[in-house]
């Protein structure tokens, strides 16, 4: 047997567990104050627009819908480009895979890094791919904030063509992120040392804003190449299940990038061929429709505060049932996620005796609570912290 998924296997148990007042605080999902996955006024407009027309179900490109592909690359680096190849994928999850079989193929004696801690799947991901995995400094549980110093030596130490990824906002799971000097300086240091960066965007508009958790993808495709860059709209559009992400690389050249291309769609074509139509035109649909793209700012806006409020919610009313403590170090935090510093062991109570169900890391997704649970969850967490 192998193991299940420290991630995913939370849900399967969170479904089987009987009690009404069940908490799932494991996936990064967003639900709304009813605690349901929302489906998107905009997303809504798309598809009954995509539906009315009887769309056919025939094979999409190998590299995805053109129109998707152009969409991404202006929401992510601000316009197309000629250099910058983007590819739709199976979600971000699917980006990564298809940079990562990629990257093996034309330099396979490059090892990977990843932050410490990072997302769960990355380092399985990439050793599924064949890559050496190692790790970079990048959490410091006595601050709750970010080891810079350890990050900087440990990148500084890495060799020439190493592969470094890095969360481009909203780090999973930490929720701990670089201002924009830190951003800075390790682009110099990935410059001066010859990485390659591969960006993880996969939470754009959970930050400060689009444009805002764009900073880190833009700095990196303006000043060097090759980049590399998963995005997905699973959460920024609530259409988790249907598979909507994609990969861009940013090349030196039209013409590297046309060979780049060429070489992705052998990495698609020999793992599943092409990818799936409804998303992604729903996808494109509302991005480049000028009121369906500024309703949907609007409606991602409004799940961005209304994680911030939940957040603040869950600070003061643990903090009310536990006087004392001190987790305030979680509104610095950004993104769906907080890195609450609970144990192993307190992750177990919480489940064994509230049925509420976070990360054995101490992760919980902020973005599930609730008006209705979120007394619930701070009591809980208020006593088995004691
Ligand atoms: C998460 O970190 O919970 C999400 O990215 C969902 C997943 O695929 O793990």
């Amino acid at each position: 047997m192998a193991p299940s998924d420290p991630i995913l296997g939370v849900t399967e148990a969170f479904v089987a567990d009987p009690n009404p007042r069940k908490v799932n605080l494991g996936v990064g999902v967003y639900t709304d104050d009813q605690g349901r996955i929302p489906l998107l006024e905009s997303v809504r407009h798309a598809e009954s627009q995509r539906l009315k027309t009887s769309p056919h179900r025939g094979y999409l490109p190998i590299d995805g819908l053109a129109a998707y592909d152009k969409a991404v690359q202006e929401l992510v680096f601000g316009s197309q480009k000629n250099n910058i190849v983007t590819v739709q994928a199976l979600g971000g999850t699917g980006g990564l895979k298809i940079g990562a079989d990629f990257l093996r193929l034309i330099d396979p004696k490059a090892q990977l890094w990843i932050s410490e801690p990072s997302w769960e799947n990355h380092r399985q991901l990439f050793e599924a791919a064949g890559f050496p995995v190692k790790s970079y400094p990048y959490y410091d549980p006595a601050t709750h904030g970010l080891d810079f110093a350890g990050l900087q030596r440990a990148l500084s130490a890495a060799p020439a063509g190493d592969i470094v990824v890095l969360h481009a906002c909203c780090h999973n799971p930490t929720g701990v992120d670089l201002d924009h000097g830190q951003w800075d300086k390790v682009r110099e240091i990935v410059m001066a040392r010859g990485l390659v960066p591969f960006l993880d965007l996969a939470y754009q508009g959970f930050g400060d804003g689009l444009e805002a958790d764009a900073h880190a993808a833009r700095l990196f495709a303006g000043a060097m190449t090759p980049v590399f860059l998963s995005s997905s709209f699973s959460k920024s559009f609530s259409l988790y299940g249907e598979r909507v992400g994609a990969l861009s690389v940013v090349s030196a050249s039209a013409e590297e990038a046309a060979r780049v291309l060429s070489q992705l769609k052998r990495v698609v074509r020999t793992n599943y061929s092409n990818p799936p139509t409804h998303g992604g035109q729903i996808v494109a649909n509302v991005l480049t429709d000028p009121q369906l793209h500024s309703l949907w700012e609007r409606e991602l806006g409004a799940m961005r505060e209304r994680i911030k409020a939940m957040r603040k919610q869950l600070v003061e009313k643990i903090h009310a049932r536990a006087p004392g403590t001190d987790f305030s170090f979680m509104l610095a935090q950004r993104g769906m996620f907080s890195y609450s510093g609970l144990t192993k062991e307190q992750v177990r109570r919480l489940r064994e005796e509230y049925s509420i169900y976070a990360i054995d890391t101490g992760r919980i997704c902020v973005a599930a609570l609730n008006s209705k649970n979120v007394d619930y969850v701070a009591g809980a967490i208020a006593s088995v912290i004691r």
